[in-house]
C-alpha cells in the first residue's frame, strides 16, 4: 500500500492544509510503509513568479511538514524538482488525455477567474500532477476536497494508459484512490468560506502569536445582540472549535451560545484558547528546528535519493509499453 501526497509552496501553511491534508497524511505513517510526501514546486510555478519566496517556501513547508510529525526514517519527503523524470512521464500521459478532460477541470477555470494568468502550465496543471502520483505507484492519496476532481482526473489518465498499453495482468499504473475526510472536507477560513490564502482568510498554522490572535478574533459573525441566542447552524467558530475539541466540548459550545447572553468576543476567546493549546506542541517543535536549518537540507537530499530511484522503475516501464525503450 503506497501512500502519496503533496502541497504547493505557495504561500504559509493554515489550519485548512492543516486538517484537510497535512494532519492525515502524517497519520498514514503508522499506517502503511513509507508513505511519500513532497513539495511541489514545479506545480507553484503556475502562481509563484518570485524565485526567492519559492526557495524560501520550499524549506517552510519541509520545516512545517516536520514540525506536524514527519518523520524522515519512516516516510519520504522531497522536492518535486528533484526528480526531473516526472516530466517525461507527464509527456507520455499528456498524448493519451483527451483535451475535454482538463476542458472539465474546475480549478483552472476558477484560478483563472480569480486573475491567474491562463498559462499552459496552469492548464495542464492536472496531467503533471497525475505524473505525480502514478510515478509512485500511489494507491491512496490524502488531500482536501478541493484536489477530489484531480485525482479523478489521474485515475482516468492511467485507466487509458493502461487499456492503451498495458496488459490485464501487468497494468503499467496503479489506479489511485483518493483518502478525504468529509468532516474536515472543508475548513471554513474567517469569512466563513473556504479558508484559502488566495481568499486571504487563512489562520495561519506558524508566524507571529499576535496575527493569529487578531485573525481569531475578527472570524466573521453575524449582529445577534449579546443577550440574544446565537445561531450556530453553519457557525465558522462551531466549525472550528468541533476540529480541535471533543464531541462533549463542541455540544457544550453550541448549547451556551444558543442560551445567549454572552457575546461573540467572549466564543472567539474560547475557540482561541483552544486552538493555542492544540497546536503549542507543533509550534514549539517548529522554533526548535527552526534553530538548526541543517536537517532541511539532509531530510530533502534524501528523500530525493530515494523517492528518485522509485520513479526510475515507474519511468522504465512506461517508456517500454510505449516503445521508446
Ligand atoms: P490554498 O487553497 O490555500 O491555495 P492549497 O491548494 O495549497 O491551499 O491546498 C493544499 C492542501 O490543503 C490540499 O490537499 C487541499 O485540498 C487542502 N486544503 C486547502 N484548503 C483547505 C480547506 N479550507 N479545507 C480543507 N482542505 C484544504
Ligand atoms: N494540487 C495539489 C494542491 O494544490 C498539490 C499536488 C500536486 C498534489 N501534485 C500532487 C497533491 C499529487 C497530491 C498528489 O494542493
Amino acid at each position: 500500500m503506497r501512500v502519496f501526497s503533496g502541497v504547493q509552496p505557495s504561500g504559509a501553511l493554515h489550519l485548512g492544509n492543516y486538517f484537510g491534508m497535512i494532519e492525515r497524511a502524517i497519520a498514514w505513517q503508522a499506517k502503511a510503509s513509507e508513505p511519500i510526501y513532497f513539495v511541489a514546486d514545479y506545480h507553484a510555478l503556475t502562481s509563484v513568479s518570485d524565485p526567492a519566496a519559492l526557495r524560501q517556501s520550499v524549506r517552510e513547508v519541509t520545516l512545517a511538514f516536520l514540525a506536524c510529525g514527519l518523520d524522515p526514517k519512516k516516510s519520504i519527503f522531497f522536492r518535486q524538482s528533484a526528480v526531473p523524470e516526472v516530466h517525461e512521464l507527464a509527456w507520455l500521459l499528456s498524448c493519451v488525455t483527451p483535451m475535454g478532460l482538463l476542458e472539465r477541470c474546475h480549478s483552472y477555470k476558477d484560478k483563472t477567474a480569480r486573475g491567474l494568468a491562463a498559462s499552459h502550465g496552469l492548464f495542464a496543471y492536472p496531467v503533471l500532477m497525475a505524473a505525480d502520483i502514478l510515478l509512485y505507484q500511489a494507491n491512496t492519496v490524502p488531500v482536501g476536497k478541493d484536489q477530489k476532481q484531480h485525482i479523478e482526473v489521474a485515475r482516468d489518465i492511467a485507466m487509458k494508459f493502461n487499456e492503451q498499453y498495458g496488459s490485464k495482468s501487468d497494468p503499467v499504473f496503479t489506479i489511485p484512490e483518493p483518502d478525504i475526510a468529509e468532516t474536515v472536507a472543508v475548513v471554513p477560513g474567517t469569512d466563513g468560506q473556504k479558508m484559502s490564502k488566495s481568499y486571504k482568510n487563512t489562520l495561519d498554522l506558524f508566524g507571529d502569536a499576535k496575527a493569529f490572535s487578531k485573525a481569531v478574533m475578527g472570524i466573521k459573525t453575524d449582529s445577534t445582540a449579546v443577550a440574544d441566542p446565537k445561531p450556530t447552524e453553519g457557525s465558522t467558530l462551531v466549525a472550528l472549535h468541533a476540529l480541535v475539541s471533543t464531541k462533549e466540548e463542541t455540544g457544550n459550545y453550541i448549547a451556551d451560545m444558543q442560551k445567549g447572553g454572552r457575546g461573540y468576543g467572549d466564543y472567539k476567546k474560547e475557540l482561541l484558547a483552544k486552538l493555542d493549546a492544540r497546536f503549542a506542541p507543533i509550534r514549539e517543535k517548529h522554533a526548535e528546528l527552526a534553530r538548526d536549518p541543517q536537517i532541511i537540507d539532509d531530510v530533502l537530499a534524501d528523500g530525493a535519493r530515494r523517492a528518485r530511484a522509485l520513479a526510475e522503475g515507474t519511468l522504465a516501464k512506461a517508456r517500454r509499453a510505449v516503445g521508446i525503450l
